[in-house]
């Protein structure tokens, strides 16, 4: 089912890629965005119950642990990722193991349980977005951009909320104003 959707998807985004390089319209390839069929995901806001309530504000604003900590892999490849327990345990096997969230926790760990976080963000899988590209400092080849530009602030949150509407649109706006590429194939697999 979910493999049939993505195969539709993406002959819509050949077919019309295909259809503007032949007009040959830059301009057209440019602007044709303001019709955009597949809006789906502006979920901006979207807050899902966690299983254990893990806040960034209580470890990211107030005990100021920096975001790379646990989201090590930002900086590096396509994905941030979610720390596995082994990151959480690094300080709670010793920090408020008396609470029952922190118990939970444990638990898993010691039975070689992951945690199963809820996503929050979710572009569709024709969809390239490498975090590496955005966050890497601009000497390394990188955008530079703060977490937060996308994401809001997070160190405020105390559940963590999608910031930004994910759409092609704001794709395009902001790599229109940075001049980061246009082309379809940039961005679709
Ligand atoms: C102590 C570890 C820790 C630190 C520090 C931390 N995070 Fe997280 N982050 C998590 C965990 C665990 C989750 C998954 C649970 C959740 O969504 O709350 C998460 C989820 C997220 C998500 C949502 C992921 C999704 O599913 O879409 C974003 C965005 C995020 N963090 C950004 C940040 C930013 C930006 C910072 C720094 C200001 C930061 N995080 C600091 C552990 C951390
Ligand atoms: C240019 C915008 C942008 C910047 C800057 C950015 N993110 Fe993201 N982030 C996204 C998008 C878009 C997604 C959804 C990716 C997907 O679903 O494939 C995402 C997803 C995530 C997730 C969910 C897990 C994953 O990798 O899909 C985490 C965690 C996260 N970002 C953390 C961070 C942290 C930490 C930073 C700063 C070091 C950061 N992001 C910088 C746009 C951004
Ligand atoms: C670098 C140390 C550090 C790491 C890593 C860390 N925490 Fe914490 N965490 C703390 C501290 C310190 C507190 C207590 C803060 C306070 O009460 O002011 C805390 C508090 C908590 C609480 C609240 C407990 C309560 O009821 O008082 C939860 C839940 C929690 N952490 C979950 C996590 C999870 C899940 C991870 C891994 C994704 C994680 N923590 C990683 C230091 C850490
Ligand atoms: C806040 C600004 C901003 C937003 C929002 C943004 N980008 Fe980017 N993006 C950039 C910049 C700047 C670059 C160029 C980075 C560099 O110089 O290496 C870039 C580069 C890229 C690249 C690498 C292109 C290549 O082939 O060299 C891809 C892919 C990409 N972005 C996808 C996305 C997608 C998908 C989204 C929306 C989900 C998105 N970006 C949202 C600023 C942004
Ligand atoms: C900077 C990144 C970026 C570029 C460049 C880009 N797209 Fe997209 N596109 C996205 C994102 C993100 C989505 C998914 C979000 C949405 O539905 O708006 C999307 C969605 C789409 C969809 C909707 C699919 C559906 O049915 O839901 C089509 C069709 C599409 N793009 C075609 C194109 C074509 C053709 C080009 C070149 C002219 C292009 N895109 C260039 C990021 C990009």
């Amino acid at each position: 089912m979910l493999k049939s959707i993505s195969m539709i998807h993406w002959l819509k985004i050949g077919l019309i890629a295909a259809v503007l390089s032949l007009a040959g319209h830059s301009q057209v390839a440019q602007a044709w965005w303001f019709w955009t069929p597949g809006d789906t995901v502006d979920n901006v806001g979207y807050k899902p119950e966690q299983p254990i309530p893990f806040s960034h504000k209580l470890h990211s604003g107030d005990r100021k642990i920096p975001c790379e900590y646990c989201h090590s892999s930002a900086r590096r490849s396509f994905s941030s990722g979610i720390p596995s327990g082994n990151t959480c345990m690094g300080c709670h096997k010793i920090v408020r193991t008396d609470r029952d969230s922190i118990k939970k926790i444990t638990e898993a760990y010691n039975n070689n349980q992951p945690i199963e976080w809820v996503k929050v963000h979710d572009l569709p899988d024709f969809v390239r977005f490498p975090h590496k590209r955005h966050v890497q400092a601009k000497e390394q080849g990188g955008a530079g951009l703060a977490c937060q530009e996308c994401h809001g602030k997070v160190e405020e949150m105390e559940v963590v909320e999608q910031g930004a509407p994910l759409q092609m649109g704001w794709c395009i706006g902001c790599h229109k104003e940075r001049k980061a590429p246009l082309d379809c194939l940039s961005c679709h697999y």
